[in-house]
């Protein structure tokens, strides 16, 4: 029939084309077959290093600062390849192939909810760092990210994308499970919390850090190099790492992984009704975690 949607026991193919797998919603070019091999198949490496953030949280901010800390500031790499190859998305078509075939340790991506991510990783030494970001710079960056981007359906209008992020049916399910799953993890040697906020006010000690957790030794002049290179402004201007390749697939110049690049910009786009809907479900769905854990909760 027509029009309707296709159910299964695990996703959803909605008439519109919108894809949710195990009740979370994908972009509608990721195969179900891919996610459910990632859970259950693929083998999580003790020598993997991976990046997981909720989407518009500074991914290719952190993929730019490990490709530069494993070049040692060299930034060759991140002139030639674009961060999908350097760094595949492990639940993208594209980047689950490049990772089957890879050899040798590896450093992915994914933005996948730990109840989806390989079944395999609970049990293994990979390394990971997580990113985490004011939920509202992220609602922010992920209406105007999305907007552009046709693989994902999402409102004109900012307060209907509110909405629709507070209820977790945006692209990637609800930044609250997110959150509450992957920092389970948190006290794992193996585990680094690390949050944009720190990364935007402390650049150079949290880089430290990083290259600490990746047991990577940098010359303070190599380090210099990550920041120089890994800079806003060297990041928009270098069209590899702002995955030039994509912006040129969707045929559409306003898609950007840089545009502001700031802390707070939430505050230029919520209007007062909505800062405080916002407070009120952040206090219940976060209730219970240390503060400190959140950087954004100072200002
Ligand atoms: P804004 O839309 O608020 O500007 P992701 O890579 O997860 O999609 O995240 C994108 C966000 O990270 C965007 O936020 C982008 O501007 C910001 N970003 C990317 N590179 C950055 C950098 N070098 N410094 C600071 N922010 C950066």
């Amino acid at each position: 029939m027509q029009n309707a949607n296709t159910r299964h026991t695990d996703f959803i193919i909605m008439a519109d084309g919108e894809m949710w797998f195990e009740g979370i919603l994908f972009p509608n070019v990721f195969k179900p077959e891919i996610l459910r091999d990632i859970g259950d198949n693929f083998v999580v490496k003790n020598d993997d290093t991976i990046i997981v953030t909720y989407p518009k949280s500074g991914t290719n901010w952190l993929i730019e600062i490990v490709s530069l800390i494993y070049s040692k500031g060299d930034p060759q790499q991140i002139q030639t390849e674009p961060a999908w190859e350097r760094s595949p998305w492990i639940e993208s078509n594209i980047g689950y192939e490049i990772l089957l075939n890879q050899c040798g340790p590896r450093n992915y991506t994914t933005h996948l909810p730990i109840q989806l991510f390989p079944k395999t990783f609970f049990s293994s030494k990979a390394k990971v760092i997580y990113l985490i970001r004011n939920p509202r710079d992220v609602l922010v960056s992920g209406y105007f990210f999305f907007k552009e981007l046709s693989i994902v359906k999402t409102p004109d209008k900012l307060q209907e994308y509110f909405e629709l992020f507070l209820k977790g049916s945006v692209a990637y399910g609800s930044w609250f499970e997110h959150i509450r799953g992957w920092l389970s993890m948190r006290e794992k040697k193996d585990f680094l919390l690390l949050s944009y906020e720190e990364l935007k006010e402390n650049t150079r000690s949290t880089v430290e850090k990083i290259c600490e957790f990746l047991e990577k030794k940098l010359k303070p002049e190599e380090i210099d190099l990550v920041l120089k290179y890994s800079s806003f402004k060297y990041m928009k201007e270098n069209q590899l790492s702002s995955n030039k390749q994509m912006i040129d697939h969707f045929k559409n110049k306003n898609l950007t992984f840089t545009r502001k690049g700031v802390t707070g910009d939430w505050k230029n786009h919520f209007t007062v009704a909505q800062a405080e809907v916002f407070d009120k479900i952040y206090r219940e769905r976060m209730a219970g975690y240390p503060p400190k854990l959140f950087p954004w909760e100072d200002s």
